[in-house]
């Protein structure tokens, strides 16, 4: 028999079956359809789904619905660890925090959100025929349900987004936005915003979905028209007068000169006054903090080159706290690490900076 399955779904279930995902799942949902099309990688890859997580001692699944008026069978699949846990301990998983004290407004704006990782699972008493309907699933879980990203992303997108909060609706560039839900929520503020992602592995591997195609999907699910433009920001066709640029931990996993390259042309695009607002991630296993430079994901870049490059004032930012400042003592950081929150599953804290045009 062939199948065809959602690969929005499947890459969840992925995450799920390899295990290296398995401390930040609960419950997955996997669609698969029958069809007399079904390519011989994707039947290869969704049979082997199913019978991993068969025979896996982590993982139930579960037939959720048989359809086979419709040929299709939607699977939930179950981390049995996950449900050991107490709810302090899963509480604490969500508070994974840039300080570890999260501002009431983030958290809210989180709540509303879903941000940073998506909404877990559909409410109780949602009918499973909205369950096999992939906007409706789309929009259950949130814009944010369909990018990997780090726990510090708890603050950066609520920080990232609060820049912004006195703007009119204007038009925004953001720069490696991949498939995260921050484009769609400023979409759905009446921005219109461009999304510049060349969708490179910077690190965790190729994106193994189409995320031309997934984009698109995401954008139907959210009655938004984001814009996207999958290329660099040197080469995406795009002219002047943007009020704001978004960057969110993406120049951390950029070499140098495609950092000048990117950072020269958001100067041609920003209107006077515009905003710069970077997140970037601060290593603990690369200098300053040690004697290596390099690690899978990137590097350490110094934000004072960012300002030097940029030539803009910074108005949100606090140069003791950003590398590459005179003020930026790793002393002072190592002796604070108890206020500053820390990513799960990799050494490496959020710098936040906000810069403004002229
Ligand atoms: C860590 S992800 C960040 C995704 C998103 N901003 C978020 O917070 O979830 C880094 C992104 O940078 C993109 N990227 C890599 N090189 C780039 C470049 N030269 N210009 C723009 N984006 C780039 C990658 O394709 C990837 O989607």
């Amino acid at each position: 028999m062939d199948y065809r399955y959602d690969t929005i779904l499947l890459r969840y279930g992925r995450w799920a079956l390899d295990g290296t995902r398995c401390e930040d799942v609960t419950t997955y949902l996997v669609l698969v359809k029958e069809t007399c099309e079904g390519i011989a990688q994707d039947i290869a890859r969704a049979t082997a789904l199913i019978e991993s997580a068969s025979s896996s001692a982590l993982w139930s699944p579960r037939l959720q619905k048989d359809d086979r008026a419709a040929g299709s069978h939607l699977f939930s699949i179950t981390s049995q660890n996950r449900r050991d846990l107490s709810l302090p301990q899963r509480r604490r998983e969500y508070i994974m925090l840039a300080r570890r004290k999260l501002p009431d407004q983030y958290a809210t704006w989180n709540r509303a959100w879903g941000a940073p990782y998506g909404r877990r699972w559909p409410s109780a008493g949602t009918p499973l025929q909205k369950l096999d309907n992939f906007s409706a699933v789309q929009r259950i879980r949130g814009p944010f349900a369909f990018q990997d990203n780090s726990s510090t992303r708890a603050y950066e997108f609520p920080w990232a987004y609060h820049q912004l909060t006195d703007l009119g609706p204007s038009r925004i560039v953001e720069i490696g936005g991949a498939l995260s839900g921050l484009q769609f929520v400023l979409a759905k503020d009446g921005h219109e915003v461009h999304n510049v992602d060349p969708f490179f592995d910077y690190g965790s591997g190729n994106y193994d979905v189409d995320p031309v195609a997934e984009h698109a999907s995401l954008n139907r699910a959210f009655g938004t028209n984001v814009i996207l433009h999958k290329s660099t920001l040197p080469e995406a066709d795009l002219d002047d007068q943007f009020s704001a640029v978004i960057c969110v931990s993406t120049l951390e996993h950029l070499p140098p000169e495609s950092i000048e390259a990117t950072l020269s042309t958001v100067k041609k695009l920003m209107a006077p006054g515009g905003r710069v607002i970077l997140t970037l991630d601060l290593f603990l296993n690369l200098a300053p903090f040690c004697d290596r430079t390099t690690n899978v994901w990137g590097s350490n870049s110094s934000v004072a080159w960012i300002e030097d490059l940029l030539g803009y004032e910074m108005i949100a930012g606090e140069r003791a706290e950003l590398y590459g400042y005179e003020e930026f003592s790793t002393e002072d950081i190592l002796s604070r690490l108890d206020e500053f929150a820390f990513n799960v599953g990799y050494p490496q804290m959020a710098q936040l900076v906000t810069f403004r045009a002229s």
